[in-house]
């Protein structure tokens, strides 16, 4: 099939490449001259496990294309994936300003049939409204065109993005049209082939989907959060106590880990607009959710104040090696990551800060620019160099089992401060570091 892809961004190329996987002739599509230069020299423009690999076997295979060119990209695919980004607005709710401009490109372009499919995230009403910015294009030439908008909401996570699109635990298509259906269908069909995947839905249905999932984890990592803080209060573990709710199959252990907050570019904008949909909406208040929201920007703090209960309030003079800036593993992401909100309470108190990451540092580097207060290690033992204390933010495999005589060596004072529960709190302090975690004995 023939499929464009708007956006190459994380959803935009891991979609775009795993739909030529299978055999489609895909088009990618994206304003950003500077990406589409790397990719056309062979690239990416960001950090996913196996991608890299992925897009140059399909590109090499003539079946993944990129370009800047709107008319090409709308002439290509009767398929056409809208997956630009949908950034939080002021207040709060999705800014759906590049969706409308990528609609309102293919309305000025499109000359057959289209299915239009909405892969970002959008608010329930938002296919409504790429209906009629397309429709408005093409009324300005003098057209009623035919064409078909489906939802189609991304579950993917970063760093394991690929296999999660190769692999989907489900697909879900909001749809009215049996045209569109079927085409969905088949576009899909490679990618449920020992069971049934797809779940067909309403539009509205569809779009709101995306939002109930991401505030679920949300809600859940939240309440675990705070069942760590007050676990630290009571003298109870919180990693017993996770063991012992995880078990039980109406809980499951996933995404049950406290620790020092969520961030990324889904979680806190997709909690917010979900928010701000019921509230302006609806009229509806999503309790559970402010509290989501508020719980998790205390838990950004938490190793700061765990700091400061330690050293005092005023760290001027002290310097912290910070292992991991990237909001999670496995990805170079730093949207919305608590390594932000650590570093810039540490500097607020006057401390001095070494960092490292596998693979965030450009990306750090970008957002810190010019900042002397900060700086780079190329190993995670230069950060602990003449360190106060060791902070771990992100929990990168290969901090998971550190010579911990090195670590007190190489550190000033042996301290680790762990905000994602690594260690077993027995083994660093066999080694005579004070170590602090969340929510554990
Ligand atoms: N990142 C994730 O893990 C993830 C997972 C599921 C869903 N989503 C959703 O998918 C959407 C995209 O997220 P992302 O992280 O890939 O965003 P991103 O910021 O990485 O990429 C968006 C891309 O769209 C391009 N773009 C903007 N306007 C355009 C236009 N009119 N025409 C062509 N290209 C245009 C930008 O230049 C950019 O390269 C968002 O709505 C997000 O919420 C993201």
């Amino acid at each position: 099939m023939k499929v464009t892809v708007v956006g190459t961004g994380y959803v935009g190329l891991v979609s775009g490449a795993c739909l030529a996987e299978v055999g489609n002739d895909v088009l990618c599509l994206d304003v950003d001259p500077a990406k589409i230069r790397i990719l056309k020299e062979g690239g990416i423009p960001i950090f996913e496990p196996g991608l890299l690999e992925m897009v140059r076997r399909n590109v090499a295979a003539g079946r993944l294309r990129f370009t800047t060119d709107v008319a090409e990209s709308v002439a290509h695919g009767t398929i056409q994936f809208i997956a630009v980004g949908t950034p939080p607005d002021e207040d709060g709710s999705a800014d759906l300003q590049y969706v409308t401009a990528a609609a309102r490109a293919i309305g000025r372009h499109m000359d057959e049939y289209k299915v239009i499919v909405d892969k970002s995230t959008v608010p329930v009403g938002t296919a409504d409204k790429v209906r009629t910015a397309v429709g408005d294009e093409l009324a300005k030439r003098g057209l009623r065109g035919d064409f078909s908008v489906v939802s189609n909401p991304e579950f993917l996570k970063e760093g394991a993005a690929v296999d999660d699109f190769m692999r989907p635990d489900r697909i879900v298509v909001g749809a009215d049209e049996a045209r569109a259906i079927e085409l969905m269908r088949a576009l899909y069909a490679p990618f449920q082939r020992n069971h049934e995947r797809l779940i067909i839905m309403d539009v509205r249905s569809a779009e709101l989907t995306k939002y109930a999932a991401n505030a679920m984890l949300a809600t859940r990592i939240s309440f675990m959060n705070e069942l760590a803080n007050l676990a630290e209060k009571l003298g109870a573990d919180i990693e017993m106590v996770r063991q012992g709710i995880g078990s039980d199959p109406r809980i499951g252990y996933h995404f049950l880990y406290p620790g020092c907050g969520y961030g990324g570019s889904c979680f806190p904008k997709d909690v917010q607009a979900l928010q701000r949909t019921a509230r302006l909406d609806a009229g509806i208040e999503l309790k559970v959710l402010n509290a989501v929201e508020e719980a998790n920007d205390e838990q950004k703090r938490v190793l700061t104040r765990k700091v400061k209960a330690r050293f005092g309030d005023d760290l001027s003079g002290r310097r912290f090696a910070i292992w991991g800036l990237a909001f999670k593993p496995n990805t170079d992401d730093m949207r919305e990551a608590p390594s932000r909100q650590l570093i810039a309470d540490l500097f607020a108190a006057g401390a001095v800060v070494s960092a490292y990451d596998p693979v965030a540092m450009h990306e750090a580097q970008r957002i810190f620019a010019g900042e002397t207060r900060l700086n780079f290690t190329e190993n995670p033992l230069d950060a602990l160099d003449g360190a106060d204390a060791l902070i771990i933010v992100t929990e990168w495999k290969e901090f998971r089992s550190p010579d911990f005589a090195v670590v007190k060596e190489r550190l000033k004072q042996a301290l680790i401060f762990d905000g994602r529960n690594l260690y077993e709190p027995k083994l660093p302090r066999s080694f005579g570091i004070e170590y602090h975690a969340i929510g554990r004995l």
